[in-house]
């Protein structure tokens, strides 16, 4: 049920829509020159630039009388401190704790959860550096030279993003992630392989998810096949929270890295979901990459609602949702490392809010999360920006840019960035033409954020910021952001197709 003030902020921000809806972009800059100065924002070496969505200072000022309305802040601290705020699942949501440097408890369910974390670090350490040094051997006394993550969804995006983006960091063993049922996926990985020299990491929080006990099967096949049973011990380990299935599985206990039910599956590379990661990059970079996390959380519980990067990055995307109609947003990354960030985000943002009840569980009368789409943008240009240009949707575009990116090619940085403030500037301003067909309407909205370098420690932090972000819009919303009840149906019909032969 909505409060009185929570009514009347949603109402103020509808007036002010109806009174400025004519006002342009380019009008906006026109006024104040200087808009993008005023309106950018520095935070854990990020950099966020909401001038061009058409938002006027009163807008902002409503926008953050909403958030304050919505109570924001509150639901901020219930998530830190462990609060049950994922309500349809009982459960705390506490993936900022993996990221904390400080040993101060977190209590949830009478106990004190950060010895167990800690432990668990140590675990993932000890694991990773004997993996990297060789004194983890597969069967045949061979070192590991490659890693197979199997897993889907939170089990695979996350890990499979930061691998990618890190892979100018990385000196351990090659990392492939498997997530397919189709078997294309993992025969196409292992028959590039030497079973003497691979270790599988089978990552499912819950451990019954078909897909990935398929794969994992068939994976174990083929190294069986190839090393005899008791080669298993050397060549896999597991992530989950689900012990009991995970020795049924074949995996002894000491192979396993715990998880818990307070870290979703799409917050959860912070975990030892991150173990392939942790293998790629070396147990100090992921710790990096935890800590630019950690530097996020501190900014996003601390910093004042309106110099605060995930709540005006939220409170944006609200503004272009809910008042402005647009149905999606389009993540754009000017870097080739950063090209799966859009599949991350899409996971991250429309399993999270993708939602149509409130958290009391009434039908919501508004727009909740908009769909993600995206793909690097330099290569995006030619192809589906004509629609982001000229088309008839509604859409925000998110670029994302790397300042300093250590490749030492300056020819090609300057070519890389130039085209991404071209396309900054072309949806803003656009192109008056006599020729209907070549006139650009402009007046489009967009952000623009900036990573100082693309290291763990920049890219920890830009992760959190998109996740606080999608907590904000929940908030905003009213809705859980925890719980994926969505995807239930299709996988009990799976099954029922699958018994019916
Ligand atoms: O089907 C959706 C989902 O439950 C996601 O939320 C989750 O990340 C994915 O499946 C994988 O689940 P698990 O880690 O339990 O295998």
């Amino acid at each position: 049920m909505t409060k009185p003030t929570q009514q009347a902020a949603w109402a103020d921000l509808q007036k002010l829509y109806e009174k400025n809806r004519n006002v342009t972009l380019a009008a906006l800059f026109a006024q104040e020159p200087a808009r993008t100065q005023r309106m950018t924002l520095n935070a854990c070496g990020l950099s966020a630039d909401f001038s061009r969505s058409a938002i006027t200072p009163d807008v902002m000022d409503n926008l953050l009388a909403l958030a304050k309305a919505q109570g924001v802040e509150a639901m901020r601290e219930k998530m830190f401190v462990g609060e049950k705020i994922n309500a349809t699942e009982k459960r705390a949501v506490l993936h900022t704790a993996l990221r904390t440097s400080s040993d101060a408890s977190i209590v949830v369910e009478g106990s004190d959860i950060m010895p167990a974390i800690r432990a668990l670090q140590a675990k993932m350490e000890k694991f990773t550096v004997a993996v990297r040094d060789g004194s983890w051997l597969g069967a045949t006394g061979q070192k590991i030279t490659d890693v197979v993550n199997i897993g889907i969804g939170g089990s695979d995006l996350g890990p499979r993003f930061v691998v990618s983006a890190l892979r100018a960091q990385a000196t351990g063993p090659r990392v492939h992630f498997v997530a397919n049922v189709d078997p294309f996926d993992l025969l196409s990985v292992v028959e590039k392989l030497n079973p003497a020299t691979t270790l599988f990491i089978v990552v499912s929080k819950t451990f019954t998810t078909q897909e990935t006990l398929l794969n994992a099967t068939s994976a174990r096949s083929w190294l069986v096949s190839a090393l005899g049973e008791a080669a298993v011990a050397r060549h896999f380990v597991a992530v989950s929270t689900n012990q009991q299935a995970v020795e049924f599985f074949g995996i002894k206990a000491d192979a396993m890295f715990a998880m818990w039910d307070w870290v979703g599956g799409r917050y959860s590379l912070w975990s030892a979901v991150g173990l392939s990661i942790a293998l790629a990059v070396g147990w100090p970079a992921f710790r990096e990459l935890l800590a630019g996390a950690a530097a996020m959380d501190a900014h996003f519980r601390t910093a004042p609602l309106a110099a605060n990067m995930p709540v005006l990055f939220g409170l944006v995307g609200l503004w272009n949702r809910n008042f402005c109609g647009a149905e999606a947003e389009a993540v754009l990354p000017y870097s080739e490392r950063l090209r799966e960030l859009p599949r991350f985000l899409q996971q991250l943002n429309m399993e999270s809010n993708g939602k149509s009840v409130t958290r009391s569980g009434e039908a919501v009368d508004y727009q909740t999360g908009p769909v993600i789409f995206g793909e690097c943008g330099s290569v995006g240009q030619h192809s589906f920006h004509q629609w982001l240009h000229q088309g008839t949707g509604r859409v925000v575009a998110e670029f994302i840019g790397v300042r300093h990116d250590d490749m030492n090619r300056p020819d090609h940085a300057s070519v890389l960035h130039a085209h991404m403030m071209a396309q900054v500037e072309a949806l803003k301003s656009g192109r008056e033409s006599a020729d209907p067909a070549r006139t650009n309407a402009g007046n489009k909205p967009s952000t623009v954020l900036w990573l100082d370098r693309l290291d763990p420690h920049h890219l920890g932090a830009l992760l959190a910021l998109y996740e606080h972000k999608v907590f904000v819009q929940g908030v905003l919303w009213d809705i859980n952001s925890f719980d994926q009840f969505g995807v239930e149906l299709g996988k009990a019909l799976a099954s029922e197709i699958l018994k019916k032969g």
